[in-house]
């Protein structure tokens, strides 16, 4: 099925399907029509198997990067461009991403600054590159002090979610997509038994249809887009500390499980909602096998130092939290009081 981003004349599809990623020639075609040059990012592994054709009449390269988060480097950015100007890609090109969320969000950026701007095509393989990543035009790279403070929005031309890539996903992949999966199930208000009956494909298209809603609505996160932030105050916080510390403890997912358990707690904690939210959260995140625990070489100091810190909080300490109306941005919240509600979360556990 295709999902539409609607954002007028930039306006895409996303394409979930088995085997989409052999629209890539057809999406060219008919999106880029002009394009003589293709140059197609992706990472060693997949690199090696054979389906990158693309269309006759295209010069067709293909470069690697490295895997996961390695590849988000200013480093590596600058060697991507230099290795795309050497194919003389120009503005009427096409630049496309085949890999994870850290790849697409690489590969969407230099898509965003070579030559101001090319069109872009993102083929995400993993489970958080299709419901979240790949979509909605955020592009970027981490610094030391940092995750994604570099990058632009600049929207691909079509988004192809193939499902066969996602069938053998190693476990903690799964696991991380699976994070991403249960904020938009819970931003939804689903329960756990709801769940049952519902495919792994069903929950790509739930979250990549909620996904396409809001970023159509607000595209530069002035508003409601900040609700995909959901649980990512804290898992932001735990990632900034962890790449201070050159670690990758924790994948994107995982983090942000534990941040939607605590934000629960701390909407709870604040008379926002009762504990039957927090109930509805934890069975989600059980459902799914996303353990809450904060690991302890997270020390609670420097999570609430990162959170104040995080680049959305506007100087003070700022979270996605339920509440009567629903979720919302909620700033200025205390930070002896957060950091009280995490301690008793940690004690939990
Ligand atoms: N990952 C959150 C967003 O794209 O807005």
């Amino acid at each position: 099925m295709n999902v539409v981003v609607d954002l007028g004349d930039r306006s895409y599809d996303v394409v979930l399907a088995e085997g989409a990623r052999h629209q890539l020639a057809a999406l060219i075609a008919r999106r880029a029509a002009s394009a003589r040059v293709a140059v197609l990012v992706t990472t060693p592994s997949i690199a090696a198997q054979p389906w990158f054709n693309i269309a006759s009449g295209i010069d067709q390269h293909v470069l690697t990067v490295p895997d996961g988060e390695a590849a988000k480097t200013l480093d590596v950015f600058e060697v991507l461009l230099e290795e795309v100007a050497q194919f003389e890609l120009s503005r009427s090109d096409v630049l496309i991403g085949v890999g994870g969320g850290a790849l697409t969000d690489l590969v969407g950026f230099a898509a965003a600054t070579y030559l101001r701007g090319v069109s872009l095509v993102q083929i995400p393989t993993t489970l958080v590159g299709q419901v979240d990543a790949a979509i909605g035009g955020k592009t970027g790279v981490n610094l030391r002090s940092g995750k994604n403070l570099v990058g632009a929005f600049h929207q691909p031309i079509g988004v192809l979610c193939d499902f066969e890539t996602i069938t053998t996903l190693p476990e903690r992949e799964r696991l991380s997509g699976l994070g991403e999966v249960a904020k938009c199930w819970i931003l939804e208000g689903g329960f756990a038994a709801e769940l049952t009956d519902v495919s792994l494909h069903d929950l790509v298209v739930m979250s990549v249809k909620l996904k396409a809603a809001i970023v159509g609505a607000d595209e530069h996160e002035g508003g409601r887009r900040a609700l995909l932030n959901y649980g990512h105050t804290l898992a932001h916080a735990m990632e900034k500390v962890a790449l201070a510390r050159d670690r990758d403890e924790l994948r994107h997912g995982e983090a942000v499980a534990i941040g939607l358990a605590f934000a629960v707690r701390l909407a709870a904690a604040l008379g926002r909602v009762d504990d039957s939210e927090v109930v509805r959260h934890d069975e989600v995140l059980d459902f799914f096998a996303l353990q809450r625990r904060i690991p302890e070489y997270f020390p609670t100091s420097s999570l609430l130092e990162a959170m104040a810190h995080d680049k959305k909080a506007h100087h003070d300490l700022t979270f996605v939290l339920a509440g009567a109306e629903g979720f919302e941005t909620v700033h200025d919240v205390d930070p002896q009081f957060v950091s009280d509600v995490l301690e008793k979360f940690r004690g939990e556990q």
